[in-house]
């Protein structure tokens, strides 16, 4: 019930900012000194680690009956379905990229999904302080003022963003960069960007900055809060052959109209991929 969906969003929120000091010091200190690459990416993983594990105590001790998937978890061999029960979907940091090259677009997603549903979603950037959040049925905020969707139909107006993730497969490359030309010259877009956080593009298109995100080879923890930011801001998500949009499947299309989704979904190759969280 709704009472219990407000609860579950304050013990988070109030976790989610725990988190995100934790990313805050360790974006600060310098990245220099000795790091080489390899160190660099320990030091990360010890950041994400730390954070997922304090979001996990906090809420595991709160909820002792809800389930999480965690993307540290995943990593570290966990096996995760996705079961009815109410589920934590958390990605400690979305944009390890960023965060490992300190550029300022990092985000702590935690996402509430009850029968599957995604419910509750909370996706923070602790650096740049901007706090994107959705209860269903209640409208997406950003610092607690509501945010809308753009309300562009056509690409020659859109500004969109593909990125081309941590999957570099012959396919998924040249899929990517044929999709690419057929946006921005063929169909003439009005631009393109590529933020390297998938939970930093949805909430940019939730709150109007860009018209359309669309990527493939994502995994739950990098969406599953901020779909429901998307959903509550108004936006339509499919998945992206033109298909109902499904949490688990690994790719995600996202616009501020049905229109511009289809538009995209006609304009990109498609690649598949194994549904996750399954038993
Ligand atoms: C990654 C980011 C990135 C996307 C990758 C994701 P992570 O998540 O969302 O933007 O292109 O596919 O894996 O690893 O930084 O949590």
């Amino acid at each position: 019930s709704s009472p219990d969906l407000d609860k579950f969003f304050q013990v988070a929120l109030e976790l989610t900012r725990k988190g995100g000091q934790l990313v805050r010091t360790a974006f600060d200190q310098p990245a220099s000194i000795v790091l080489t690459k390899s160190s660099d990416t320990d030091l990360v993983t010890e950041t994400d680690q730390a954070v997922e594990k304090l979001l996990i105590a906090g809420l595991g001790k709160a909820f002792p009956d809800h389930k999480f998937i965690g993307e540290e978890s995943a990593a570290a061999g966990q096996k995760y379905t996705l079961t009815d029960a109410p589920t934590w979907i958390i990605d400690p940091i979305d944009g390890t990229t960023n965060f490992v090259h300190r550029i300022p677009l990092v985000a702590i997603c935690v996402g509430l999904t009850i029968n599957k549903e995604p419910v509750v979603g909370i996706v923070y950037n602790p650096i740049t302080n901007e706090c994107f959040s959705a209860i269903k049925g209640r409208g997406a905020f950003k610092n607690g003022f509501p945010i809308h969707v753009s309300s562009t139909e056509d690409l020659p107006k859109a500004v969109f963003v593909s990125q081309l993730g941590s999957i570099r497969t012959p396919d998924i490359v040249k899929g990517f960069i044929d999709s690419f030309k057929s946006a921005m010259v063929d169909k003439n877009a009005h631009g393109h960007r590529a933020f390297g956080s998938a939970a930093i593009n949805m909430v940019y298109v939730a709150q109007g900055s860009i018209d359309a995100y669309i990527e493939y080879g994502l995994h739950s923890w990098d969406i599953a809060a901020a779909v429901v930011i998307c959903r509550e801001a108004g936006a339509t998500l499919l998945d992206p052959t033109g298909a109902a949009f499904d949490l688990m499947s690994r790719k995600v299309l996202v616009a501020g109209t049905e229109k511009l989704a289809r538009e995209i979904s006609g304009v990109f190759t498609h690649t598949d991929f194994e549904r996750e969280g399954e038993e």
